[in-house]
């Protein structure tokens, strides 16, 4: 699989778990989400650049390094991808947020656009398009070519379980996108859930099932 970067780490693994059980409700998934989010967030923005500085300490001054200031932005797919925004937030206080409304059409698993607000500077910032799952692929590829017709050039995807399905349309649709999972599931049933997933991301977040 090409540009796919699947998180091992021991607590992301954990909490996946437990997000996982269907006996895990509404307010723990939420904190799951948020947490599993800000733990990849750590490995998402690894690439950051950084400039060095003279930083006077109380007894001298190191010659040391920062963030180099390039702006950043995060993307939610709305609605599920919002449970991700706070862990990435905790990590990138200075990134601006956009949004895309996106559902699946029941019928044809086709997404359907119905918001979307982004950063006015959009074109000018590193994008982190956030969703939890990757099912068909349907609704991530969307939200990419869209910001990619609005000139947006650096764009990465972090979601929390992919399919393998859902990988290869995003190779295929954007090969130049690295997809940032937590793990990596085999197949979709007949209505486009991955199997064995968590089931509806949205649902187990707000609670409307
Ligand atoms: C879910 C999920 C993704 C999409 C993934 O959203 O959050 O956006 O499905 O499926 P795909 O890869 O096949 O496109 P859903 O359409 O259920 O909307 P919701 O977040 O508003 O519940
Ligand atoms: N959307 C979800 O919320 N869950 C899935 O398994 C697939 C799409």
């Amino acid at each position: 699989m090409d540009n796919v970067f699947v998180m091992d780490h021991p607590l992301i693994q954990h909490k996946l778990s437990l997000l996982r059980d269907k006996n895990t409700q509404t307010k723990e998934f939420r904190e799951l989400v948020s947490e599993i989010s800000m733990l990849m967030g750590y490995e998402v923005t690894r690439n950051m650049s950084l400039k060095e500085v003279e930083i006077e300490t109380p007894v001298g001054v190191a010659r040391t390094k920062v963030l180099s200031g390039k702006k950043m932005g995060i993307v939610p797919i709305l609605r599920a991808g919002l449970g991700m925004v706070d862990g990435m937030l905790k990590l990138l206080p200075m990134a601006r947020v956009g949004h895309i409304g996106l559902y699946r059409n029941p019928d044809t698993l086709e997404p359907v656009n119905y918001y979307c607000k982004l950063p006015f500077d959009v074109a000018e910032r590193d994008i982190v398009v956030l969703d939890p799952m990757l099912a068909t692929g349907g609704s991530a590829s969307a939200a990419i070519s869209y910001l990619k017709e609005k000139g947006v050039a650096h764009i990465k995807l972090m979601c929390l379980i992919a399919s393998k399905d859902g990988i290869k349309k995003i190779n295929e649709d954007h090969p130049d996108v690295s997809i940032y999972c937590a793990a990596v599931d085999e197949k979709l049933d007949s209505h486009g859930y991955i199997l064995p997933g968590l089931g509806d991301a949205g649902d187990r977040l707000f609670g409307t099932k």
